[in-house]
C-alpha cells in the first residue's frame, strides 16, 4: 500500500525559504520513502485571484516548476502545472456547492488579504473550495503545508467528510503534515510576520534563487537585538528565534540548540549565511542547467499533467454522479 501524497505552491512570486522550509523539504523527504507516491502542482488558478500580469504568472509559472526540479524534486514525481488538469475547477464548483458563504469568509487568508481592498476579486473569497479540489482530485492521504494553509486544509477535510454523509463516500479524508519547527518562518526585516513571496519589499525575503551576496545582505539587515546572549525565546526576541529556527533547520538541529556556542547577534548571523549559502548554491546552480532547457521543464509538465489528469477526472466523474448529475446528452 502506498501512501498518496500532495501538495500545490502558488506562482504568485519565486520561491523563498519558508516555502522551502515549510513544505518543499517536507515535500521531498515524504518523496524519498519508497511507501509514497507523490503529486505536485504550481497552483496557477490560485495566483488569478489578486491582480496579475499575464505575462509574469507564466514566466513564474515556469520558474517555480523550474526551482522545485532544482530543489531536487524527481522528474518522475508528477508535477503539473493546475490549469492543465480541467477536472480542478470542475471539483471545485461541486465543492463550492458544498460549503457555506459563512464558512470560506471566516478564512483568516481571506479576511487579510481583503482588508482595507474595496475590489475584492469573488475567487478569492471561493479559494478555498478549490483549493480543497487540488486535494480531493488525487485521493490524497497527506498534504505537507506550512502553518499558513492548515485552516484550508481543515476545511477541506470538513468537506469532504460532509459530502461523503451526503452524498456517499467519494472522497478520501486528507491529512496535513506540517513541520514542527519551520511551519512558519519569519520576515527577517520583520521578525512578527511571516516570510511570504510577495511580502513587504524583498528585503527580508531569501528567494531560493538568491546570489549568495544578495543572500548574504539580507541576513546581515535582518532585525535581531544588541543583547550579546543568544537564546531562543521567540516572544521577547523573535528575531534572533527566526534566525535560530532558520540556521537550525539548515544544520539538523533544533533552534536552541543551534544557537550554542554562538555569541552575539553577528556569530548568529555569519552562521545563519553560511548555511544559506551553502544550501542555496546548489539549487541556483540546478537551476541554471535545468533552465537552460525548457523544453525539458515542458516535457516533465506534459507527463506530469497526462499522469495526474485521469485520475482528478475520475474522481470529478464520481462526485458528480454522487450529487446526482446525469451526464447524458
Ligand atoms: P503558497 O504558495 O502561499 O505557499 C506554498 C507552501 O509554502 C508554505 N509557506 C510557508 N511555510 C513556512 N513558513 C513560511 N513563511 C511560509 N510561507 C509559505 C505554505 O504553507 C504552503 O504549504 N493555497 C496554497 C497553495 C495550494 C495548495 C493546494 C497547497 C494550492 N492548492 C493544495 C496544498 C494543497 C498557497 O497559497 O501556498
Amino acid at each position: 500500500m502506498t501512501t498518496r501524497v500532495f501538495t500545490g505552491l502558488k506562482p504568485t512570486g519565486s520561491l523563498q525559504l519558508g516555502n522551502y522550509l515549510g513544505a518543499v523539504r517536507p515535500l521531498l523527504d515524504l518523496a524519498a520513502d519508497p511507501g509514497t507516491d507523490v503529486l505536485v502542482c504550481v497552483a496557477d488558478l490560485h495566483a488569478l485571484t489578486v491582480d496579475h500580469d499575464p505575462a509574469l504568472l507564466r514566466a513564474r509559472t515556469r520558474e517555480m516548476a523550474t526551482t522545485l526540479l532544482a530543489c531536487g524534486l524527481d522528474p518522475g514525481a508528477r508535477l503539473f502545472v493546475q490549469s492543465a488538469v480541467p477536472a480542478h475547477t470542475e471539483l471545485s464548483y461541486l465543492l463550492e456547492c458544498t460549503a457555506t458563504h459563512g464558512e470560506m469568509t471566516r478564512m483568516v487568508q481571506f479576511k487579510e488579504k481583503a482588508a482595507g481592498s474595496d475590489s475584492v476579486r469573488l475567487s478569492l473569497l471561493t479559494y478555498p473550495a478549490l483549493m480543497a479540489a487540488d486535494i480531493l482530485a488525487y485521493d490524497t492521504e497527506v498534504v505537507p503545508v506550512g502553518e499558513d494553509q492548515r485552516q484550508h486544509l481543515e476545511l477541506t477535510t470538513a468537506l469532504a467528510r460532509r459530502f461523503n454523509a451526503r452524498y456517499g463516500e467519494t472522497f478520501v479524508v486528507p491529512r496535513g503534515s506540517t513541520p514542527p519547527a519551520t511551519a512558519r518562518l519569519k520576515d527577517l526585516r520583520d521578525p512578527r510576520a511571516k516570510m511570504g513571496k510577495t511580502g513587504s519589499d524583498g528585503a527580508g525575503v531569501l528567494f531560493l534563487l538568491d546570489d549568495p551576496d544578495t543572500a548574504a545582505a539580507k541576513v546581515r539587515r535582518a532585525v535581531t537585538d544588541a543583547e550579546p546572549s543568544l537564546i531562543h525565546d521567540p516572544a521577547t526576541r523573535p528575531g534572533v528565534a527566526n534566525l535560530a529556527t532558520l540556521l537550525g533547520a539548515l544544520t539538523g538541529r533544533s533552534a536552541a540548540e543551534a544557537l550554542v556556542g554562538l555569541r552575539g547577534s553577528g556569530a548568529l548571523k555569519a552562521a545563519v549565511t553560511e548555511a544559506v549559502v551553502g544550501a542555496l548554491e546548489p539549487v541556483r546552480r540546478r537551476y541554471a542547467d535545468l533552465a537552460a532547457d525548457p523544453a525539458e521543464v515542458d516535457r516533465v509538465l506534459r507527463a506530469g499533467r497526462d499522469a495526474a489528469a485521469p485520475v482528478a477526472a475520475a474522481t470529478a466523474a464520481r462526485a458528480r454522479a454522487a450529487m446526482g448529475l446525469l451526464g447524458v446528452g
